[in-house]
Order: structure tokens, then sequence, then C-alpha cells
């Protein structure tokens, strides 16, 4: 079983256009298609699940559909951080949320602090996430920690620094990175921490995906070889 997957929720437009409705409710629909992979993912035991809600680049969208993930987001914590915590589900956020209205900070706030002590899984919530934006802020939180102190030999960045200054710390990196609808890309999405992840691209619309789809591509991912560079073993 993957240890952390992680989804690009890829569709929710088209699957809106192809019914005549807004896009709004294609996002609508795409939290509906949330909440049973949340619980199947806990209930197959695994360890870390994120989930692409906002990125970094979405705030180019028109207002109306910003504003709609917004309310769909404080919505989603409200109604749903309870359940969630009696599942066991720790609910924790990447990315940089402080450019978000204060409700939607708040409600993220809330939701982490009251579901702290779960430990059966993570939801990782990616919002205001950008792959290189987190890179740029884990490489300016580390250089805030040295502050002024005087040091000895050259000044070195390493890969275990830059992976402990991440919003993910601590956290397993993504065995298994799924995508709905179909493009084959990552989108400035955990690109330090995709470096050895499984891609699988279903054509599924966001909106469509359910624990059928979630068992295809664990199936898809369990019939791999990863040999992360190496000689098969
Ligand atoms: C991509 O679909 C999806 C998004 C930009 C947002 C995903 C958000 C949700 C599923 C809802 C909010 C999340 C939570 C956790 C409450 P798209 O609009 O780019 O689809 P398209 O490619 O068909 O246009």
């Amino acid at each position: 079983m993957p240890r952390h997957i992680a989804i690009i929720m890829d569709g929710n437009g088209r699957w809106a256009k192809l019914r005549g409705m807004p896009r709004v409710m294609g996002h609508r629909q795409g939290v509906l298609a949330l909440k049973p992979i949340v619980k199947a993912c806990a209930h197959l035991g695994v360890n870390v699940l994120t989930v692409y809600a906002f990125s970094t680049e979405n705030w180019a969208r028109p207002a109306t559909e910003v504003n709609g993930l917004m309310d769909l987001l404080v919505e989603f914590l409200r109604s749903e951080t309870q359940e969630l915590k009696l599942e066991g589900v720790s609910i924790r956020t990447i990315g940089d949320i402080a450019p978000l209205a204060q409700r939607a900070q708040r409600a993220l706030q809330e939701a982490a602090e009251s579901t702290a002590e779960q430990s059966r899984m993570i939801l990782n919530l990616a919002v205001n996430y950008g792959g290189r934006d987190e890179l740029v802020r884990a490489v300016n939180r580390w250089l805030s920690t040295l502050g002024t102190k005087s040091r000895e030999g050259p000044l070195a960045v390493t890969q275990e620094v830059i992976a402990r200054h991440l919003d993910s710390a601590g956290m397993p990196d993504p065995d298994l990175l799924i995508r709905a609808g179909g493009e084959a890309r990552v989108s400035n999405f955990m690109l330090w921490q995709i470096a050895y992840t499984e891609l699988y691209v279903t054509d599924t619309l966001w909106p469509d995906f359910d624990p059928r789809t979630l068992a295809m591509a664990i199936r898809s991912f369990q019939s791999r070889s990863r040999r992360f560079g190496a000689l098969e073993s």
C-alpha cells in the first residue's frame, strides 16, 4: 500500500461544462468526490493523503471562481472536520496560507488544531500551494534560522536542510501521484517530493473519481517495480 498518495483533482471545470453548469458547480461536485476518497484512504491504511485544492497559479482565475473555491474550502472544513476527526484523520495544510481571506485561514487553523491528536492518517490540503514557491520559502526559512551567528567554514545548503524546511517536513514523500482529468503534467505540485513518485493519470474527471478509480490507481502502483535509480535487486 502506498504510504503517501498525492492527488491532482483536475477536470472539475470540464465536468461542469459538459452539463451546461457554471465551473463552481464542478468544484462543488469535486468536494463531494473527495469525501469518500479520504475515507477509503484512511481505511486502506494510507498514512498521508495530499490533495491539490488551490495552486499559486489559480489566483489568475476569475474572482467568482476563486471566491467559490475559498467558500467550498471553508464549507468543507466546517462540515467535515468532526467526522474526519472521528475517523482518526489529522488535517494539515501545505502552501502559503497568509494571503488567504481571514475566514479561510481561521478555518484551516481550527481544523488543524482540533484534529492535531489524530494519528490514523494525515489529510494534507495544498492551498495556495506551488512547488517552486514552497522551495523558495523553505530556503528563506532556513536562511532566517542562520541569523547573524558566526559560522565556521563555508555556508552550504544540503538536500536534508531543504527537506527539513519544506511545508511537508517530517512526512514521507508521495509514493503515488494520481492526476484526474487526463492531462499528463505535474503543474507545479510537490516538485521536490515527487522525485521518485509513481505517476498515474486517469481520464476520469475528478467529480467522477470514486473509490473504484482509486483502487485501479493503487493496483497499477502495486504492479510497478520501483528501483529509485538503482538496478533490480
Ligand atoms: C482543477 O479543475 C481543480 C481545481 C483548480 C481545484 C480543486 C478543488 C476542489 C476539488 C474543491 C476544493 C477543495 C477542497 C479540499 C474543499 P479545473 O477547474 O482546472 O478543471 P478543468 O481542467 O476541467 O477546467
